[in-house]
């Protein structure tokens, strides 16, 4: 029987964190033969997932470049992915999220007559420009899409609203969980000493992770300054930020944060040391997509740091606010969660909305079904 030949194409930090189970259970599978291309969009922070995952890629477009623009990285991702689907003329290319690797693959796959399994379908803010280019990156792979693996009935529902074949929409699950599955281990002990000298105890460790374009300039500036405030009125907090490798959020937090006692500013952290790192904060502030999903599934508290979010999953179950861009709100409301106990206690509820860790599984099983048994259930 011939092989089902898929194209996985990822292309940075969290779209690596979320293909790797997939990439795992296709390569465990002989009814697949499964290609792995990065398009190296992220340079460092994508091998750190290569590494923790143990992946080696089929091809490595290696687009890094500092400062690309969009359109860049667009055009290199397409001309390089080109080349592989004319070379290995899969059957089904995969791409997963929302970042400009994403569209780049689907439109290169939709060029060459492949069928697009698109991972984590179906995300939408309502916002074209927040998140920005994400929400359109999203929108513009959906249209591209055979297969829609949308995470919760949430993404899925959204997609019915866009008039998208039902039989061809799939509630899978957050391949998110089913790698945070595998790291975390409640007696984790980290490789960095500063981080084990932590007392997660007695103090409050908050979380801090901001990378957003639309969130570059003021509302970062904001945001930073609330914790900064936060950090000098309250002499339990300390705030770990492993910082993004993006030089513009470099240069805010720098102006803002300079060298300041108890916020302590890390370099990118691996996935594993990463995601124990939430389970053992107090509280998350982020303007991350994944974290979103993961610290409600590990029982923490986050803030989201946005305008909006294409996640409402974490804010209906009640472990994630929406704590906006302004300095004030974003005061406050870290506040009521050092203060108010019970407040906490209410968000630090360990709910799951994002699946049980088997999604992988079920776009393998989805996949097979559909190209031997031509069943798209
Ligand atoms: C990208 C995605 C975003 C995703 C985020 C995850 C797009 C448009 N954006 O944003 O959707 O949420 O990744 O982190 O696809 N850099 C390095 N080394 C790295 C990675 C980044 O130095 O390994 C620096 C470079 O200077 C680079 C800059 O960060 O120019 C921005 O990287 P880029 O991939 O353009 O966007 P992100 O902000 O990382
Ligand atoms: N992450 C990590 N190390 C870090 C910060 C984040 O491994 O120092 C992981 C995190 O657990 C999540 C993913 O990276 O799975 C989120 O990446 P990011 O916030 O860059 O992107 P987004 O999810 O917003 O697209």
């Amino acid at each position: 029987m011939d092989k089902l030949k898929v194209l996985t194409v990822f292309g940075t930090r969290p779209e690596g964190i979320k293909m790797a189970p997939i990439v795992k259970v296709l390569n465990e599978d002989n009814r697949f033969l499964q290609r792995v291309c990065v398009t190296a969009q992220h340079r460092d922070m994508l091998d750190q997932v290569l590494k923790i995952f143990d992946i080696t890629p089929d091809y490595d477009l290696d687009i890094f470049q500092h400062g690309q623009t969009l359109t860049q990285i667009t055009t290199r991702a397409m001309e390089g992915l080109e080349r592989i689907v004319k070379e290995f003329r899969p059957d089904v290319l995969l791409v997963q999220g929302d970042t400009t690797t994403v569209f780049a693959g689907a439109l290169v796959g939709f060029y060459h007559q492949v069928k697009i399994g698109h991972v984590e379908a179906g995300l939408r803010s309502g916002n074209l420009y927040s998140p920005y280019p994400e929400e359109a990156n999203r929108k513009m792979t959906g249209v591209l899409t055979h297969y829609h693996f949308a995470p919760t009935k949430e993404a899925a529902g959204n997609l019915l609203m866009e008039n998208y074949p039902p039989e061809k929409i799939f509630v899978t699950g957050n391949t998110v969980i089913d790698s945070l599955v595998q790291v975390i281990d409640d007696s984790y002990i980290f490789e960095d000493d500063f981080l084990n000298s932590l007392d997660y105890k007695n103090k409050k460790i908050i979380l801090l992770t901001a990378h957003r374009r639309e969130n570059i300039g003021e509302p970062m500036v904001n945001i930073f300054q609330a914790i900064k405030r936060i950090v000098e009125d309250n002499k339990d907090i300390e705030v770990v930020y492993p910082i993004h490798l993006n030089p513009n959020v470099r240069s805010i937090s720098d102006e803002v944060f300079g060298d300041i006692d108890r916020i302590h500013i890390i370099e990118p952290l691996d996935y594993l040391p990463f995601a124990n790192l939430i389970n053992m904060c107090y509280l998350v502030i982020t303007d991350s997509g994944g974290i979103q999903e993961e610290a409600p599934t590990l029982g923490k508290p986050v803030l989201v740091v946005r305008k909006e979010t294409e996640r409402p999953e974490g804010i209906e179950a009640g472990t994630a606010k929406l704590a906006g861009i302004f300095e004030d709100d974003i005061y406050r409301m870290i506040s009521e969660l050092i203060h108010d106990s019970k407040l906490y206690d209410e968000m630090a509820n360990a709910v799951n909305p994002y699946g049980d860790g088997r999604a992988s599984e079920k776009i393998r099983d989805i996949l097979i079904n559909d190209h031997f048994n031509n069943n798209p259930f």
